[in-house]
Formats: C-alpha cells, sequence, structure tokens
C-alpha cells in the first residue's frame, strides 16, 4: 500500500469541529460517509477511514416548485454539492479504501465525465494513480477540467461510454488495476448512503423518489439503502422508484441496447446499462417505473428548478424533475404525496447548455445614468 501519511483508522473523527452557540459546546459532524455509515457498509478494521467531505448534503424542501407541479410536498436532494460535485463521490471513497485495503496502487474506470473527476480526485487525495477512459467529445468540459488538474491519466477513444466500459471490464480483468466503475459493489455499498440520509432528514421514507437512470448504478443503490433501512426498522415505508432515461438513450424503456445513444444530457448517454436488471427489480419491487423524458423537457426542467428553486444542476440531473413533470401532466395524482427528486450533479460542470439559451445582455457604457436608464429607473 503506498504511504498515506496517516495510519489506518486514523481519520475515522476527521470533519468533526466544535463551535460556540448561546454560550454551548456544540459539535458539528462532518464525518464522510465511511465514518459515519460504517455499520452499514463492507468496513473492516483494515478498511482505512477517510473522507474529501463527501455525503450529508441537502435536502431542500421547494413548495413554490411543489405548487405548479400539483405536488403535496417536494424535496431536492443536491447531490451536486459533494466535494467533486456529484453523487459519485459516495461511492467512490468506499471503492477507493477498499482498493487500498487489497493494495492497489491503481484504479480504472469507464466515465461520461462525473466518474473519472471523482476516481482522479480521490486517488489523489490517496496517492494511486487513477486511469480513465472517456468517450472523446461526449462529456462536458468541466468534467474533464477535474480529471486533468487531479492528475489522472486520461485516455480518449473514438467510441461511446459503453465500448470504453468494455474495455476498462477486459482490461481490469487482466492487470492489476481496480475498477471503480459501478459494477464495483462497494461503489453501490457508498452510493447507497444518499437513501439513508433522506429517511435520516425526513423522519421517513419518502412517496417516491425520481431518478435519473444512466449505468443504472445509483437507482440499484437507493433502492438497496431504502430497503436495509426499512429492514432495519429505520423506516415503515419504502418509495416507488420512479426512474428516468433520455429518449435518444432510453434502453430499458425500450428494452434493447441502444447503438449509437444521443441526448444532450452526456452524463446519461448509454446505450447498455451494466445494472439494467437491478434497475428493472428495483423498478418492479418497489411498484415504481422506468420512463423516459425528451432533451426538451431535460432543459426546461433544468430551467424550471433553477428559476424555481435557485438550484443550477447539470442537463442529466434535470431529468428526475423533468419526469415528475411529465407524468403530473399526464394526470397522475401527486397533491397528497411527499416526493424527492435525486439531482445527482452540479450545472457548474457543464455551463455550455446553460450559456447557449442565454438571452442578449444590455451592453452599456460604464454609465450610472445610463445603466439608470436602461432599468427603467431614469
Ligand atoms: C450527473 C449524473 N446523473 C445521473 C447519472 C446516472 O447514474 P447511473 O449511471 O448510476 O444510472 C450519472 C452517471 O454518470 C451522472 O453523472
Amino acid at each position: 500500500m503506498p504511504s498515506l501519511g496517516f495510519s489506518l483508522g486514523h481519520y475515522g473523527d476527521l470533519g468533526l469541529s466544535e463551535h460556540r452557540k448561546d454560550g454551548q459546546l456544540t459539535k458539528i459532524m462532518r464525518t464522510g460517509v465511511l465514518a459515519k455509515y460504517k455499520d452499514f457498509l463492507p468496513i473492516t478494521a483494515n478498511t482505512p477511514l477517510f473522507s474529501l467531505g463527501e455525503g450529508n448534503t441537502p435536502l431542500v424542501r421547494c413548495d413554490q416548485l411543489a405548487k405548479e407541479i400539483d405536488c403535496g410536498e417536494l424535496h431536492l436532494k443536491l447531490e451536486g454539492c459533494n466535494p467533486t460535485g456529484s453523487f459519485k463521490d459516495r461511492g467512490m471513497v468506499v471503492a477507493v479504501a477498499k482498493a487500498l485495503e487489497a493494495g492497489s496502487q491503481a484504479i480504472m474506470c469507464a466515465s461520461t465525465g462525473n466518474t473519472s473527476a471523482s476516481a482522479a480526485a480521490y486517488a489523489a487525495y490517496c496517492q494511486l494513480t487513477a486511469i480513465i477512459i472517456v468517450p472523446k467529445g461526449r462529456i462536458a468540459m468541466g468534467k474533464m477540467a477535474q480529471a486533468i488538474i487531479y492528475g489522472a491519466k486520461i485516455v480518449t477513444i473514438d467510441g461511446n461510454f459503453d465500448q470504453a466500459l468494455e474495455i476498462v471490464r477486459s482490461l481490469t480483468d487482466k492487470h492489476a488495476v481496480a475498477l471503480v466503475n459501478s459494477l464495483n459493489p462497494h461503489r453501490i455499498e457508498g452510493q447507497k448512503t444518499a437513501a439513508f440520509e433522506i429517511i435520516d432528514s425526513l423522519g421517513e421514507a419518502p412517496d417516491y423518489l425520481f431518478i435519473p437512470v444512466g449505468n443504472a448504478g445509483n437507482i440499484t443503490a437507493y433502492w438497496k439503502g431504502f430497503m436495509e433501512y426499512y429492514q432495519s426498522g429505520r423506516a415503515q415505508i419504502k418509495p416507488g422508484m420512479m426512474g428516468f432515461q433520455a429518449e435518444g438513450a432510453a434502453p430499458i424503456v425500450r428494452g434493447h441496447t441502444i447503438k449509437e445513444p444521443e441526448t444532450i444530457a452526456s452524463a446519461i448517454q448509454i446505450g447498455n446499462p451494466a445494472s439494467w436488471q437491478k434497475a428493472v427489480a428495483a423498478r418492479d419491487e418497489s411498484g415504481g417505473i422506468i420512463d423516459m423524458v425528451s432533451d426538451d423537457e431535460i432543459l426546461s426542467a433544468q430551467k424550471l428548478m433553477a428559476t424555481g428553486a435557485g438550484v443550477f444542476c447539470e442537463p442529466a440531473s434535470a431529468a428526475s424533475l423533468a419526469g415528475l413533470v411529465k407524468l403530473s401532466r399526464n394526470g397522475m395524482d401527486f397533491s397528497q404525496k411527499r416526493v424527492v427528486c435525486v439531482v445527482t450533479g452540479t450545472g457548474l460542470k457543464d455551463t455550455e447548455v446553460a450559456l447557449k439559451s442565454a438571452p442578449p445582455f444590455l451592453e452599456l457604457p460604464a454609465d450610472i445614468v445610463a445603466v439608470e436608464q436602461a432599468l427603467g429607473w431614469g
């Protein structure tokens, strides 16, 4: 194992800070996923407990949006608030900890962008080599910038995500490098903690969970998390799992693989999801659905989330809200329901799409009167 500069277990209370509030000493825990949920994770005495501050993301109640969609109660789970800006960090911290425990020196993944950013960051923190394979020209520039600055070895291929994943599966079978795609069960273990947090915050599971679906690891992970809390008596109900693919990349909905998946939501541009069967099981066991939304529906949900709730997400992340809007418009009644939409990643990684829809700006000289007049105050 490479030298980490700390001993195993040393970071068990990382992020524990103390402040004074009303004269009282209050402890605020930002322990990270490994330490906080260790009883639910595959952690042994030899698993290093470290954190970049992942997890504990906001669950924001949005009454204005709920009113517009005719939904009883609507919450957004802001996974863009994780250290690298997406939900991937929850699973990556577990996958990397287990890779370290097993003595790996290097990790490898295929990615539509967010997995590679997360893998590169956690590899840097632990001084491992990260090798990432990404489809050329199909990943948002902000995500590429992350992989570059964290120092990953980057390979771009003339192909799509599904082909990149095939290459990674084959090479990680052959060489001493740990695969950290969501095929790695430790990724799913870490990602299920988001479901725990939702129940910990609400005191109960929601009636429905809306979530974007790409490679289908995250819907699998949430369902596992909801089931585990239900079985342990921490929740009395289980949510309907409402997964949404993009129309041009909707293999589960269409019932067959898509050779050339196409969508503006590059993070879910996947034609042959690795966790296909598990996503179908989550849908069926929960009484939910897996449906699709068009790029236009995704873009208007992205805008609605930004203007109606102050949340800027990347296009793929808006598929959850787009799904809720679609079902509500089609007559499904949410007026008495509590709904959580998972907002999987921040919009700051993919500003191109937002900038394309910018209205013309007012362009004026640097003059108070001119600005005042243009604003209608003069
Ligand atoms: C922002 C974002 N949302 C949703 C997804 C889909 O998650 P999954 O591939 O686990 O279905 C991804 C996957 O890369 C993503 O990056």
